[in-house]
């Protein structure tokens, strides 16, 4: 059969098992590892995409996709532009949502918390793993802003490379890149994290970590509820 197909049957299977308190991890971060490795293993394009909402001050709603590079017992981390959009309402209002969309496994994971930077040692840790032409990219592009044309924000790319010596690490006169002191990682501490199963006839299966105390800390110290919520 058809590695495709074999997939198509899978994701009925799923939808058929549903999510069961009983079946769920002791932590949200156990549960989301597990069905991770689940979207890897059926193949979905880009699993740790996440659609990331912000609100500024004002309560002026933005939506956009990122890249989660870090899931443990700290939270959600992505890597970004800190004088992007995106980072200036963080810095207004660090309450944020981000919502993994498997739709090829009838799942989604919503997690709702408050963000902070990553420490420099983190970036500089995540950034050494770029390759050179993103990290060149990050010099280059002033994200967010408004730019006149294609050519423009092509002369900064060339502008990048010529600074640090073109885009090829091993040619003569070519200097490591650093992170840009704006660039650098996002952790999304949560305090609700939902997993949502797609069943039949819409009767989905949602099933809600809590942390009970509102506060914000390991993930691991108990103070978690498992709540179901009425699809
Ligand atoms: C699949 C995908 C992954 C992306 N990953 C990132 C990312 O990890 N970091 C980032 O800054 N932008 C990423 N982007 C671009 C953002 O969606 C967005 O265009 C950009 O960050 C500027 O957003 P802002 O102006 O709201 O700050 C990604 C876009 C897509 C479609």
């Amino acid at each position: 059969m058809h590695a495709t197909e074999q997939m198509a049957r899978m994701r009925l299977v799923y939808a058929a098992a549903g999510l069961d308190e009983a079946d769920l991890a002791a932590d949200w971060f156990t549960q989301f590892q597990r069905w991770f490795d689940e979207a890897v293993a059926a193949g979905l394009q880009e699993p740790n995409a996440m659609v990331l909402a912000t609100a500024s001050r004002d309560g002026v709603v933005s939506g956009r996709t990122v890249l989660a590079k870090t899931v443990d017992a700290a939270g959600v981390v992505f890597y970004t532009n800190y004088e992007s959009a995106k980072s200036r309402d963080i810095a207004e209002n660090p309450s944020v949502a981000v919502t993994f969309p498997w739709y090829g496994l009838h799942r989604q994971v919503q997690v709702r918390g408050v963000a902070s930077q990553v420490t420099r040692a983190e970036t500089e840790a995540y950034w050494a793993l770029r390759p050179r032409g993103s990290q060149i990219g990050a010099w280059a592009s002033p994200q967010s802003a408004v730019i006149g044309s294609r050519a423009e924000l092509d002369a900064l790319q060339l502008a990048a490379e010529e600074r640090f010596g073109g885009l090829d690490a091993a040619a003569p006169g070519a200097v490591p890149v650093p992170a840009p002191e704006h660039w650098g990682g996002w952790r999304i501490a949560p305090h609700t994290i939902e997993f949502w199963q797609g069943r039949t006839d819409r009767l989905h299966d949602r099933l809600r970590f809590r942390r009970i105390d509102g506060s914000l800390g390991p993930a691991d110290d108990g103070r978690w509820v498992v709540e179901r919520l009425a699809p």
